[in-house]
């Protein structure tokens, strides 16, 4: 197929990519200059993993170029959209969808299909649905399916996600006759057929997509307050989240309680939810919990480097380590970082930073003036009165925690992502401050008793005398 997307950011310059491995032939489209030729340079605007080597593997065969716009009789049998729906003000935007819309809408061949893969409410589409059928009426030719066709990859791992999806979710805005449906199937034609193709009305499919993502900051927000709950009572979250999920209705993942979601994706969906509801004199009391929760625990976090740091920050000097939102990622949108740095220079603490991800580091630097980055992890440590993880980077979860004691003036850590093991940072000298999580506990190996189904060792906690 001969597919166009429009818009070389993360979304669309992963599904461009991914399209072009399965064999499609793929036209890249990106009106911002330096970004377009960046591209042609075979530079990639983002860090992610594989999406280099999967770029210019399409480039080279000849699957994947980039253009600055479509020009009419390119004939493409799908247009995709993946322009940005962020207003930069925490608000939703349809003016870059709706432009797109009317640029390409008219030039489109009889049997092409539109595909939004763009993140939307659902209160776009009565609007986009109109404006289609409005510019394609005037052409005087015939209508042109619209569907969408939300994404659920996720950064540091959107290449794989994207070739080997759980589920394509495609919802119809306008597809009478199911020819847009077809189309989309016949795009994912190298997915396995076992691999579930949900189709449904393009409201159902947009509130799919949100619902996920809403789902996962509630699963967070509430590990964050089962964490208090544990603090309260002297368990242990990791211990109690572990033995939680293994109900298969629950599940292990999304349960680290730490400083919290951050990225371009949850903080946003969950932020705009709450406030869409608040415009329409509906309430979401459920969201708008998970959004406090998770904006708290931020200065929670600080709270602790005070704590740690003896009790206040003014003079003191804080190294943190790791500021993208997570790690495998340069992303800095909504990093919590960045909110515990400013804090804590407000507070008068000096904040030194170090991130594995270089152009993090030089974006964070003009984000937050004041902020000093520094090129190594043991230059952000030495002499630092407390550290601060809020970023789990492997660099930093085998740091050599007996060294980092010696380079410390008080060798104190504040585990933002309960990334460590407390007792081995106790052991090496240092003070441990979590969330929700216990120190000064021994580990005890113990058999199951002639148990032929489980002769594997067990690890149970007890508490220390
Ligand atoms: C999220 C969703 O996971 C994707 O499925 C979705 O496609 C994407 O948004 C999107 O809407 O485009 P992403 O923003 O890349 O993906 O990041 P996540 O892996 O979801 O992590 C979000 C934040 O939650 C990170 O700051 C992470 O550190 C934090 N987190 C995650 C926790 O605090 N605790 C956890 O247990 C898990």
């Amino acid at each position: 197929m001969r597919i166009a997307v429009f818009g070389m950011g993360y979304v669309g310059l992963v599904s461009a990519a991914g399209l072009a491995s399965w064999g499609h032939e793929v036209i890249g489209v990106e009106v911002a200059r330096a970004r377009l030729e960046a591209l042609r340079a075979g530079r990639l605007p983002i860090y992610e993993p594989g999406l280099s080597s999967l770029v210019a593997t399409g480039v080279a065969e000849g699957h994947l170029r980039f253009v600055s716009e479509l020009k009419p009789g390119q004939g493409v049998d799908i247009a995709i959209i993946a322009v940005g729906t962020h207003d930069g003000d925490g608000g939703w935007q349809t003016q870059p969808i709706e432009s797109c819309l009317s640029a390409i809408v008219p030039n489109l061949d009889d049997g092409a299909a539109i595909v939004i893969r763009s993140t939307l409410p659902p209160a776009f589409l009565p609007a986009l649905r109109t404006l289609v059928a409005a510019k394609r009426a005037a052409t005087g030719r015939g209508p042109v399916p619209l569907m969408v066709n939300p994404e659920f990859t996720k950064e540091g791992t959107a290449v794989s996600d994207f070739l080997h999806p759980d589920r394509i979710v495609v919802g119809q805005i306008d597809d009478p006759a199911g020819l847009g449906t077809q189309c989309v199937r016949e795009m994912y034609h190298a997915i396995p057929e076992t691999t579930p193709f949900l189709v449904m009305a393009g409201e159902d499919a947009v509130l799919a997509k949100l619902g996920a993502n809403l789902f996962l900051a509630t699963k967070i927000s509430f590990a964050n307050e089962l964490a208090l709950l544990c603090e309260a009572y002297g368990a242990d979250v990791t211990s109690v989240v572990g033995a939680m999920g293994h109900d298969d209705r629950i599940g292990p993942k999304f349960l680290k309680a730490g400083i919290g979601f951050g990225g371009s994706c949850l903080p946003h969906q969950v932020t705009m939810t709450v406030r869409e509801a608040r415009l329409d004199g509906r309430s979401t009391p459920l969201f708008a919990a998970v959004e406090s929760i998770n904006d708290q625990r931020r200065y929670d976090f600080v709270d602790r480097l005070r704590d740690a740091a003896g009790g206040t920050l003014e003079g003191r000097t804080v190294a943190l380590l790791g500021l993208t939102f997570k790690p495998n990622t340069d992303d800095l949108r909504d990093a919590p970082s960045l909110t515990i740095a400013e804090a804590a220079m407000a507070a008068g603490a000096r904040v030194v930073a170090y991130d594995p991800m270089a152009p993090a580091r030089i974006r964070a630097a003009s984000l937050l003036p004041g902020l000093e980055i520094v090129d190594s992890v043991e230059a952000a440590l030495r002499d630092a009165d407390v550290a601060g993880l809020v970023t789990e980077w492997p660099e930093f979860i085998g740091l050599d925690w007996a060294e980092v004691a010696e380079w410390m003036r008080i060798p104190a850590v504040v585990d933002g992502r309960n990334a460590l093991d407390p007792d081995a940072v106790l052991a090496a000298g240092m003070s441990y401050i979590g969330f929700g999580r216990q120190v000064g506990r021994v580990a005890v190996a113990t058999t199951r008793r002639a148990a032929p189904w489980n002769d594997q060792l067990e690890w149970a906690s007890a508490a220390a005398d």
